[in-house]
Formats: C-alpha cells, sequence, structure tokens
C-alpha cells in the first residue's frame, strides 16, 4: 500500500487530478472506477477544469461507479446518478453512454448486480478506481463484516452511514438504508486502487486501513491485498497513523527514484 501525504485537501485533489489525467493520456480508453461523496468533489473539479484546458479529454474513456442507493431511479435528485451528472459528467467530454451507475431501480437485483459485473468484465476490467473510505472504514458501500471477496450486491446500510449522510438529505426525505454495490472483491480486481480521504474524521478509519489487520471489521483494510493500493491522505486523516514520517520519507525516495537529478546516485 503507498500512502501519500499531503498538506491539505486540495493538494490531495490536485495530486489525484494529475495521476489520473497522466493515467488517460497514456491509455485514452482507460476503464475508471468513480465514488460518490464529499471527498471526491475537489478532484472531480480539477477533472473538469483539466478537459476544460484541452490538458485531457474523455471522449474515450469507460467508466463505473462503485454504487447507488438501492430504491432511487436515475433521475432522482439523491441519486448516485445524478450526482455524477452533476458534478463530473456533464461538465466534461465524455460519452454519456460509457458512463455506468448500477440501477437503483432495477425489477430484478440479483440480475441487475451480475450484469453490471458483466459490464465491466466485457470492459476488460477496471484499470483505476477511485474510492472514499467511510469512518467505519467502508468502501463502496460494503459496510464492515462485507465479505473480502463479496460481489456486486444489495447491502443493508449501517447506522453510521446512514447518520453520516443524513446531512445530504432535507428534513423528512426519504432516505435509502439500502444500496447496490460493487463487491470487496469486485474493487480487488481493478489494476489500480486510488483511496482518497481528508479530514480528523477519517484518522482513525485510514489507521485501520494501513495498520491493519486485514479484517471484514475494516472492509477497506481488504486493500492491504490489492496489488497496487495508492492511499493519498491530508495530514489530518493522517494525523492518528503511527509514523507519518516514514511515509513521508518514502515518497521523497519513490519522487527521487521517478526524477533522478544528474547528480544522484543511483539506488
Ligand atoms: P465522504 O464519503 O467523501 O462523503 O466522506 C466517503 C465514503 O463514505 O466513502
Amino acid at each position: 500500500m503507498k500512502v501519500v501525504i499531503q498538506d491539505d485537501a486540495a493538494q490531495v485533489a490536485a495530486y489525484c487530478a494529475d495521476l489520473i489525467v497522466r493515467r488517460i493520456v497514456a491509455r485514452p480508453a482507460m476503464v475508471l472506477g468513480l465514488a460518490t461523496g464529499a471527498t471526491p468533489l475537489a478532484l472531480y473539479r480539477e477533472l473538469v477544469a483539466a478537459c476544460r484546458a484541452g490538458r485531457v479529454s474523455f471522449r474515450e474513456v469507460s467508466t463505473f461507479n462503485l454504487d447507488e442507493y438501492w430504491g432511487l431511479p436515475a433521475v432522482h435528485p439523491q441519486s448516485y446518478r445524478h450526482f455524477m451528472d452533476r458534478h463530473l459528467f456533464d461538465h466534461i467530454d465524455i460519452d454519456p453512454v460509457n458512463t455506468a451507475v448500477p440501477r437503483g431501480d432495477a425489477a430484478n437485483a440479483a440480475q441487475a448486480c451480475a450484469d453490471y459485473e458483466a459490464a465491466i468484465a466485457r470492459k476488460g476490467g477496471i484499470d483505476l478506481q477511485l474510492l472514499g473510505i467511510g469512518r467505519n472504514g467502508h468502501i463502496g458501500f460494503n459496510e464492515p463484516f462485507s465479505s473480502l471477496r463479496s460481489r456486486t450486491r444489495i447491502k443493508t446500510l449501517s447506522r453510521s452511514t446512514i447518520a453520516d449522510n443524513a446531512r445530504f438529505f432535507a428534513a423528512g426525505e426519504f432516505q435509502p438504508h439500502l444500496a447496490i454495490t460493487m463487491g470487496i472483491g469486485t474493487i480487488l480486481e481493478s489494476r489500480t486502487a486510488l483511496l482518497v480521504a481528508t479530514g480528523a474524521a477519517k484518522a482513525a478509519a485510514i489507521r485501520a486501513m494501513v495498520e491493519g489487520p486485514v479484517t471484514a471489521s475494516c472492509p477497506a483494510s481488504a486493500l492491504q491485498l490489492h496489488e497496487r493500493a495508492v492511499v493519498v491522505i491530508d495530514e489530518a486523516a493522517a494525523s492518528a497513523l503511527t509514523d507519518v514520517e516514514f511515509f513521508k520519507h518514502i515518497e521523497r525516495e519513490n519522487r527521487r527514484l521517478e526524477n533522478p537529478g544528474p547528480g544522484t546516485p543511483p539506488h
């Protein structure tokens, strides 16, 4: 697990946007896994700006979102499909046909889940999956005690997730308690997993994810088994890690290896 610690949320967004832009430039038809929530918003603004400035094109990119509220149609203003259109897809040059979000109003849940997995497979799998993390360690809507090899399915949201997301709903508005989500096994098959977190409220979950153990109590800890997991966090989210300096040291070394100066001795 590569842990990159940035000064603040703005730097986290800039770092991740730069990484995603470079991946798309290198592979214009890449398959990008996307996430909702408050954390990726700044990153999406950066991607929109990069696209408008002509630094990247999404014309050939395909996307798969992690999850959707079960029971909400795509047109519902609280749906994650609506969130993605409003914050990203409507402002970039992506072909809407290539943007997939699980259907929250499918007649047959089991079929919708199987179809989503099949659609990912048809595209050749996810090249880079963006992830947030819940205070309870969830990734996607894989709540604590999700099977670590789970696939796309319907999940019951935990009380803490419902409470955390209540801020997005008006008083008295229907708030779903179920979601359709990629499984942890689905996420682990992405070629790169890019998890972003900012703020002190995420510090305990980040510590549990990075320092282990691997346990279904903290679904994000399964990323320790991912072939290529990159965790980009700000100082506040890193604040409960035992040895922040060690990760900063590794990152300085990585940068030196990527950009060796004229006088840098080889390692
Ligand atoms: P947040 O959600 O970005 O709104 O904190 C993250 C998550 O629950 O995955």
